[in-house]
């Protein structure tokens, strides 16, 4: 994508902040965070000359205006969290839908060219299917979920009934550098690193066999560019294709870190999926064919993790 005025709402945070290093390179980017999750430092070493940052809440920025010459909207924004929007679902349904909503009426009336929604594998709940594929039935089994699944619903209806070329990105579970090792999606990930650091076991809940599909940020940054220009609409799911077990991946970082350290393994925890992976059949059709470079992209990770959580 080159000389493009795009919009990231919430491009403080994990992934919002790689696609706004991506889009920096040759685009003109805004941002809409109010940083309750994400942080400036996110984006510290990029050009700033090519970039707008505006500090408002989606619930509360005067959206209209700062679309006005925009052409695509990555909307990121969101309460991300499943246990927040399980204390708070007040708060996740007027972000994550009145919020998403606002996003959609503003881009609708400012006729940019696309929305690409940050949607998540979460709408598919608890499944017997592996891999799983779009035209399984949503099932969402937490406030967040839901949040996520009717953002996809008001993205379709925008397409249909006002004619705003939308597409809703399902991520399975997202790893790399910047990510806050306090969020649950690959939040294993950083926690592995931080125990083996200190030369301590971390705890597995159940028997480590459960399987995640586990996507780095560089794939879903791609996904997102390639979704936006891309004239295809709906709800397209975006993993590796490939499930990695809890055991698996912990092996791998003790591997990479040159540590020998055992798990400990606790009770299984209520409600925790067993297995999830991503059929990306239909992500391909917009041109989605992910790197199989998992162990190098985890290598990096851990690096980075490492340099921060010694700092
Ligand atoms: N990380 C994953 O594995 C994963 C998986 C599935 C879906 N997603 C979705 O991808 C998107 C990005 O997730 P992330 O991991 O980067 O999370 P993140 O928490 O790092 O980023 C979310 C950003 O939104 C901002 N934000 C929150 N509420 C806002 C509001 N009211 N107004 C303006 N900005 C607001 C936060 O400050 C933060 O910078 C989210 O929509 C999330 O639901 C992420």
């Amino acid at each position: 994508m080159k000389n493009k005025k795009v919009a990231v709402t919430g491009g403080l945070g994990f992934i919002g902040s790689h696609l706004i290093g991506k889009l920096n390179e040759n685009n003109d980017v805004v941002i809409i965070d109010n940083q309750a999750s994400g942080n400036i430092k996110n984006i510290e070493d990029l050009d700033f000359t090519k970039i707008d940052t505006d500090f408002s809440d989606i619930t509360q920025a005067n959206l209209e205006l700062i679309f006005e010459d925009v052409d695509y909207v990555f909307h990121m924004a969101a309460v991300t969290s499943v246990p927040l929007s399980v204390n708070d679902p007040i708060k996740s349904n007027e972000v994550n839908i009145t919020g998403t909503l606002k996003v959609l009426e503003a881009a609708k009336n400012c006729e940019v060219k696309k929305l690409i929604l940050s949607s998540s594998s979460a709408v598919y709940g608890e499944t017997e299917t592996v891999p799983i594929n779009e035209k399984s039935p949503i099932n969402p089994l937490s406030p967040y979920a839901v949040t996520k699944a009717t953002g996809e619903l008001y993205c379709r209806v925008y397409s249909e009934i006002y004619e705003l070329s939308t597409i809703a990105l399902r991520y399975f579970n997202v790893f790399g550098p910047k990510q806050d090792p306090k969020s649950q999606y690959a939040a294993v990930i950083p926690i592995f690193i931080d125990k083996l650091l200190k030369n301590e076991s971390p705890l597995i809940y159940g028997d480590g066999k459960q399987t995640r599909d586990f996507v780095s940020v560089k794939q879903v940054v791609e996904a997102n560019i390639l979704a936006a220009k891309s004239n295809k609409t709906g709800s397209y799911n975006i993993g590796l294709g490939k499930s990695t077990s809890i055991n698996q991946l912990f092996e791998m970082i003790k591997d990479i870190m040159g540590k020998d350290i055992s798990p400990i393994y606790e009770n299984e925890r209520t409600g925790e999926i067993k297995h999830s992976v991503a059929d990306i059949s239909k992500a391909k059709s917009i041109g989605y064919t992910p790197k199989n470079e998992f162990k190098e992209e985890l290598a990096e990770t851990v690096e980075w993790f490492s340099s921060k959580l010694k700092s």
